[in-house]
């Protein structure tokens, strides 16, 4: 239960919840991140090969103070920590939140300045509706907060999420094509929606709209719709958004890492053009 917080927004004590409403279209979502990961792991040479429960991890971030890597557990509903250190590489459950059984768990982001983790929660498939965000302790991995981000009756499929040095956290909505802006406190802010973001209509186009995305120091956000190959720069404080055009094609691009202000790596399936990692400057 959860005592005195705001309706969508819970603290470490957890929250009710009502997962409810079912749809097609997380099937194709999960197809594309299973094809994903199998090329990543094809493709993995000089990579680092570590066993696993599940064969499913969405996401996977570098804690640099950690020294480690953070992957979403999809089916486990959680994160379990990778290092590489001498020889076979373990992976160690750090993150099941009981709040959260039943649910999948996604994208996932260091927000290093608060030493915290935001990690994206969804109903398991073939459910389409609950969004949460979570946020825990890096050290102690305590639940800071979490926070539901869906609405009665709306169909999401929430996926990414990044933090911009305020620790405001920014969650895509696959399905949906928006972002839930997520304050530093966990408290909803808003929701950015713009008809830019989707480029063609049709749902050939929008099966997988706003995937990855990544807050780049001068102050924007930039994000992947995934059907569609667009690519968008978002600029929080206007909410404006702004088609970025990009040689080569972004279809099916997924997750997104920045490796420097200048470059930047999108992964995802191949597409005729590419293989699964792209890199853009
Ligand atoms: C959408 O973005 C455009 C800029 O591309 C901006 O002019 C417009 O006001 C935005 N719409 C909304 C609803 O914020």
């Amino acid at each position: 239960m959860c005592g005195g917080c705001r309706r969508r927004q819970c603290g470490p004590d957890g929250t009710p919840d009502g997962g409810r409403r079912g749809c097609g279209t997380v099937i194709a979502v999960l197809a594309l991140a299973a094809a994903a990961a199998v090329a990543f792991l094809e493709s993995a040479a000089g990579g680092i090969s570590y066993a696993g429960d599940g064969w499913l991890h969405e996401c996977a971030k570098w804690d640099a103070e950690g020294g480690r890597f953070l992957a979403s557990t999809f089916f486990g509903g959680g994160v379990a920590e990778v290092r590489a250190g001498e020889g076979e590489a373990e992976e160690r459950v750090v993150v099941a939140d009981p709040v959260a059984a039943g649910r999948v768990a996604l994208g996932l982001a260091v927000d290093a300045p608060r030493r915290r983790l935001l990690l994206v929660y969804a109903d398991r498939p073939p459910r389409l509706g609950y969004a949460a965000l979570g946020a825990y302790d890096l050290g102690s991995w305590r639940r800071l907060f979490l926070t539901r981000l869906d609405v009665p009756g709306e169909s999401t499929f929430p996926d990414d999420v990044a933090a911009d040095e305020e620790g405001n956290a920014y969650v895509t909505d696959a399905k949906g094509s928006k972002i839930w802006k997520v304050g530093p406190d966990g408290a909803l802010l808003g929701v950015i929606k713009n008809a830019t973001f989707v480029q063609r209509p049709g749902l050939r186009h929008n099966l997988v709209g706003l995937n990855g995305i990544v807050y780049h120091p001068n102050g924007y956000l930039l994000v992947v719709h995934t059907s569609g190959g667009d690519f968008f720069k978002v600029d929080p404080k206007t909410e404006t958004v702004r088609v970025v055009k990009v040689r080569g094609s972004l279809r099916r691009g997924d997750g997104l890492e920045l490796l420097s202000p200048t470059r930047l790596v999108v992964a995802g399936l191949p597409n005729r053009s590419t293989g699964s990692g792209r890199r853009l400057r």
